[in-house]
């Protein structure tokens, strides 16, 4: 436990973090870089990155839903006082991706109906499953739910927008990056604290594995709306970034060169690698990986 206690107190979280890599930033990258003038002048591109921005925006408002709800049904306190710094985490995602939507031209008076617009339904309905286990006061669910479930598919979504951004838009890039580094120490915990709580209750593994199962159709609803839906969009965004002179360098993913893939080849890579994180996680804690319907 003192292992635990060192890597997940707020005296590690303060210098590594705000203390380490956001020192000198500004909502997330340096002072002063602003969004590409393509990206703000484009209608397509722009129309793009405030719906990617929005999906953002409605994950991470999930996610510190579920660490804020976490805090009061935690069975220690040093459990709780790291999600009271991954609620902190999880405000300051919310408010650099709405950020991102304001200097994309998003008016503030209508942010509210510019995300329900352009919030993904079956991601919204991925985050009703989770918030309805932390409502419940559920630890062992809402944990494995946000932490392994909800981080997973943030983590490598990220880490695959992240590489798909690095030449083409460092402000991006970087705010990604930070984001990133709080999200791998966000999957840590769930992994580090809930394998031992569930050797306790093992009875509670169905009605958990059940969760992952529903939230994991729901996540591949989501990849297959915006992928297979967006096909064309894609194509589209590749050509406008070609005719600006803007050729994107190779950049390989887990196999796959995001420079030239197509929609369903960038599904598939990232829908694999995500499912392969759940499996290797979930079975560290002693869970068995769940196979959804095919969306
Ligand atoms: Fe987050
Ligand atoms: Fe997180």
């Amino acid at each position: 436990m003192s292992d635990f206690l060192n890597a997940y107190s707020i005296q590690t979280w303060l210098e590594s973090c705000p203390q380490g890599y956001l020192e000198n930033t500004e909502y997330g990258h340096a002072p002063g870089v602003k969004e590409p003038d393509l990206v703000l002048e484009n209608p397509t591109l722009r129309k793009e990155a405030i719906g990617v921005t929005v999906q953002l925006v409605v994950g991470e408002r999930c996610a510190l839903a579920a660490s804020s709800g976490l805090i009061n049904c935690a069975p220690d306190y040093p459990s709780k006082r790291f999600l009271a710094t991954q609620t902190l985490d999880e405000a300051r995602h919310v408010e650099i991706f709405t950020q991102r939507l304001f200097d994309l031209g998003v008016k503030k008076d209508e942010l509210e109906s510019v995300i329900s617009q352009h919030a993904n339904p079956n991601l919204v309905k991925f985050a009703e499953v989770l918030l309805e286990k932390v409502d419940k006061g559920d630890f062992l669910a809402g944990v494995v739910g946000q932490n392994i479930v909800l981080e997973g598919l943030a983590f490598s979504v990220f880490e695959m927008m992240y590489a798909g951004n690095v030449e083409l838009n460092p402000k991006f890039a970087s705010t990604l990056s930070g984001t990133i580094a709080d999200e791998r120490r966000h999957v840590g915990f769930g992994e580090n604290r809930i394998g031992s709580l569930l050797l306790e209750q093992p009875e509670k593994k169905p009605e958990i594995e059940k969760m992952q199962k529903e939230m994991t159709y729901y996540m591949l609803a989501t990849f297959a709306d915006r992928f297979r839906g967006q096909a064309r969009v894609m194509e589209e965004i590749r050509r406008i970034v070609k005719e600006n002179a803007l050729e994107q360098k190779s950049q390989v993913w887990h196999g796959t060169d995001l420079a030239t893939a197509d929609a369903a080849e960038m599904e598939h890579v990232l829908a694999d690698t995500v499912l392969k994180e759940f499996k290797t996680r979930l079975g560290r804690i002693g869970l068995e990986y769940q196979t959804p319907a095919q969306p």
